[in-house]
């Protein structure tokens, strides 16, 4: 459907490196930041997803480094995306550098409800805690309706297929139009 990119800020960076113990050394962004780079894959269908990331992932210049399926393993919070960590190559002036950049694949209803919950996360001080229960409630109901789209989405394909029209222009031929299961 789209695609989202953002650099992280010097700001954030240094935020980060803090949090998590390290100094503020470019040695350190390097090694312990791997989403100063970030890429939002947001697709149609669930099935896109891992789609994409093989595709992604078969590009011959594109590491994996790390991988998280938030899809199959939702958050506590009801949190969904794949994420994946990749290497690519950089060229610069005169040289060619590795660089690792955070890809988060998810569909439009996994992207609404982070859009959402990221906002509402910073209004801690209107009692976000009573509403997390809640959150958890749409997170699995978006998660519901991506798994009804993707059955919809199937039904159309198989009717759709040639083969299907094929064996659909057979079966009013057929003396009682009745197939078995194996058809
Ligand atoms: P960070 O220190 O936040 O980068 O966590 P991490 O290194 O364990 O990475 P993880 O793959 O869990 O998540 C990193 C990114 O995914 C975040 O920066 C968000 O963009 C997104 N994300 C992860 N969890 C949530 C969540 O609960 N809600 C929302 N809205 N986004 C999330
Ligand atoms: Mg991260």
């Amino acid at each position: 459907e789209y695609i989202k990119s953002r650099i992280k800020t010097p700001e954030s960076i240094v935020k980060k490196l803090k949090s998590d113990g390290y100094e503020s050394t470019i040695e350190n962004m390097r090694n312990y930041i791997n989403d100063i780079a970030g890429i939002r894959i947001i697709c149609s269908f669930r099935e896109d997803i891992y789609f994409l990331a093989d595709c992604l992932l078969e590009q011959d210049d594109i590491t994996l480094i790390q991988r998280k399926d938030y899809i199959e393993n939702p958050k506590e919070n009801g949190y969904r995306s794949l994420h994946l960590i990749v290497e690519v190559p950089i060229f610069l002036e005169h040289k060619k550098k590795m660089m690792k950049v955070e890809v988060q694949l998810r569909t439009i209803a996994m992207d609404f409800w982070a859009s959402l919950e990221h906002k509402l996360k910073y209004k801690k001080d209107i009692a976000f805690d009573q509403l997390t229960a809640d959150l958890k409630k749409c997170a699995d109901e978006s998660a519901a309706l991506d798994l009804k789209m993707d059955a919809i989405r199937k039904e159309i394909e198989v009717l759709k297929a040639p083969e299907a029209k094929a064996i659909g222009r057979e079966v009013k031929h057929l003396p009682g139009g009745i197939l078995n299961e194996n058809q």
